[in-house]
Formats: C-alpha cells, structure tokens, sequence
C-alpha cells in the first residue's frame, strides 16, 4: 500500500480497539479495488468521543467505523442519522459528505443480509426466537421488524435479565408501533421453542469458547435454522450441537463480512462506477485478521 499525498483517511473508534478486525477486512477491500484509502484503528476514550468526531470534519476524513462503547453515544454529535439507525438508537458507521456527517447502522442489515446469503431465510410470516437483548440482539430485533413488508410473524426476545427485554419491546412499541413481540426470560425460552423458524444467539455467550447457551434444542421443528452471532469460534458449541440434531446452522462470519462489506457500500457512495459487494474479501481478510486457530 502506497501513502501519498492523495490517500483518504477512514478509521475505527472505539475503546478498546486493539481486537478490532475491521482494518484487516476494509484495508484488504481497499486494495482490490487500487483505491487509495487507508483505514486505521483510532483509541478514542468516552470523554473524548465529541472531540473524534468533529476530528472527522477537521480532518476531512471519507468515514468511520464506530464500535465499543460509542455507538450510541455518537448519535448525538451527527448532523443526520438514517431511519433504521435512528430506530435502532445506535450508529456504527459515519459517512462525511462533503462535511455533513451522516450516521448508519449496518449490523442488523449485515446478520439479515448474511442469514439471506447463507439459508434464503426471510423472515416474513416466520415465528423467530433470539436469545439477548443487548447492542446486537436489538439491532437484529429492529431489523427483522422495521421493514413492515418483510416484517416477522413474531418476535421472541429473551434474555438473562428479564427487565431489559421487557424495556427493549416497550421501546420498540413507542418508536414503531404494536408488533408481535414478546420479551421471555432466558432460563424459560424453551417453551417458546416449538413453534419456531429460527433460534439466534445475539449474547456473547461462547465467544472464545467461554460459556455455553443451554436451549432445549429438541423443542425446535426439524426445519428450523439455528444461528449465532459470535465468530470465535466460527463453529460454536451451540452450532455444533444444531448439526448433530440434523438443523441447518449459521455462523457469526457472515455478519461479520456483511457488515463491513454494506459500510464500504456507504463509504463508496460517490464513487462511479460503484465497486461491487466485497463479501468474500471481506470473508477471507476476516479468517485471516483472525488468526488460523478457528476451529
Ligand atoms: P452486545 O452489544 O454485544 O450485544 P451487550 O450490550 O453487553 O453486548 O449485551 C450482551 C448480551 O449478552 C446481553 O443480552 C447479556 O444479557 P444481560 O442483559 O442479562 O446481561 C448477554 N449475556 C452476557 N453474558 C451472559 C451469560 N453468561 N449468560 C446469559 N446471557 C449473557
């Protein structure tokens, strides 16, 4: 990668940073398509978030990345924040055009767009169950339901705190309307199994393989799919447990990949001609940033 005088500056922020693998997968995308950019990690602390952001403009930056602890917070210091982001409460991708900054979400796109790819599920009409009521489980619940011609069947949202599913459907009520959306504690969601389409884990239980998430995966239908957000291992507990029972499986690479590969869409908005989708660079530099023991 050659620097010059011309290359654009994109980054991440976040506090911590040093795990992230967007620099990997964005700079590799950057490359294929012999655009000079180079994207870098930036360790912003809480208190200096409003100061980053505006660094951005001052330093007319093409974009950002927004991750851990900042995606909510950043909301307010944007000039505009799409509709889906603004449901979702929280941004993890920013767009500088030509000085107004414009805040996106892609990690609810980026899981559907992934479960699409990967199974041809679509969520319309299908009874879904997620597991989580945290930053992911709430960007994928609004996804699923915020397109009303797509929209779910209905939603289960369970988490180990009771209380924070029950404020994430009371929030969604307000924002967007009566949805078929029932908040159910972690420890009681098999009974929510039997009539389910798809079984998603949005916690980080299994990440680096600490913790298993204990479902009655025999309560499920035989033709439902079971997918999990977390990508460390690529095959997870959960996962491999699925594939025993004879059920289609989803990993968390996917929405890895798309995530990145819809805020590089937003990145390239100006450009002519548009690059295509970067899904299985996206991939590849994802499997290499993480390191070869995956399995
Ligand atoms: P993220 O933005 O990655 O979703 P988060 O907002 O901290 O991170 O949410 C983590 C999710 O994982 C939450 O749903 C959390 O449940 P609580 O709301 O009860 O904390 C869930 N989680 C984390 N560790 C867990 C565990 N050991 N068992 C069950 N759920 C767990």
């Amino acid at each position: 990668m050659l620097v010059n005088g011309q290359t654009r500056v994109l980054g991440i922020f976040g506090d911590p940073v040093e795990h992230t693998l967007s620099p990997g997968m964005q700079n590799a995308v950057f490359e294929a398509n012999h655009l000079n950019w180079i994207y870098l990690p930036f360790h912003v602390k809480p208190g200096e978030l409003k100061k980053a952001v505006a660094g951005i403009k001052a330093f007319d930056m093409l974009g950002v990345n927004v991750t851990i602890p900042h995606k909510e917070k950043v909301v307010r210091h944007l000039d505009e924040v799409d509709g889906l982001a603004n449901v979702i409460g929280a941004v993890n991708t920013i767009v500088n055009v030509e000085g107004r900054l414009i805040g996106y979400n892609t990690d609810g796109y980026g899981y559907v767009e992934s479960l699409r790819e990967e199974t041809g599920f679509d969520a319309a009409g299908k009874n879904i169950v997620i597991l989580g009521a945290g930053g992911a489980g709430r960007a994928i619940l609004f996804t699923f339901l915020y397109n009303k011609k797509n929209a779910a069947r209905s939603v289960v949202i369970a988490n180990r705190t009771l209380r924070r599913a029950k404020r994430l459907v009371d929030e969604f009520k307000d924002k967007v309307g009566g949805a078929p959306l029932v908040a159910a504690s972690l420890d009681k969601v098999d009974a929510h199994l039997a009539g389910a389409d798809i079984l998603i884990n949005a916690t980080s239980v299994g990440m680096m393989g600490k913790g298993e998430v204990n479902v009655g995966l025999k309560e499920l239908p035989g033709h439902a799919i079971v997918s999990d957000i977390v990508y460390r291992p690529l095959e997870t507990t959960l996962l491999k447990k699925a594939k025993a029972r004879g059920l289609k499986i989803h990993g968390g690479l996917g929405m890895l990949a798309h995530q990145g590969a819809l805020s590089f869409e937003l990145f390239t908005l100006t450009l002519f001609p548009r690059p295509p989708l970067p899904i299985d660079i996206m991939k590849r530099a994802a499997i290499k940033a993480l390191g070869t023991d995956l399995q």
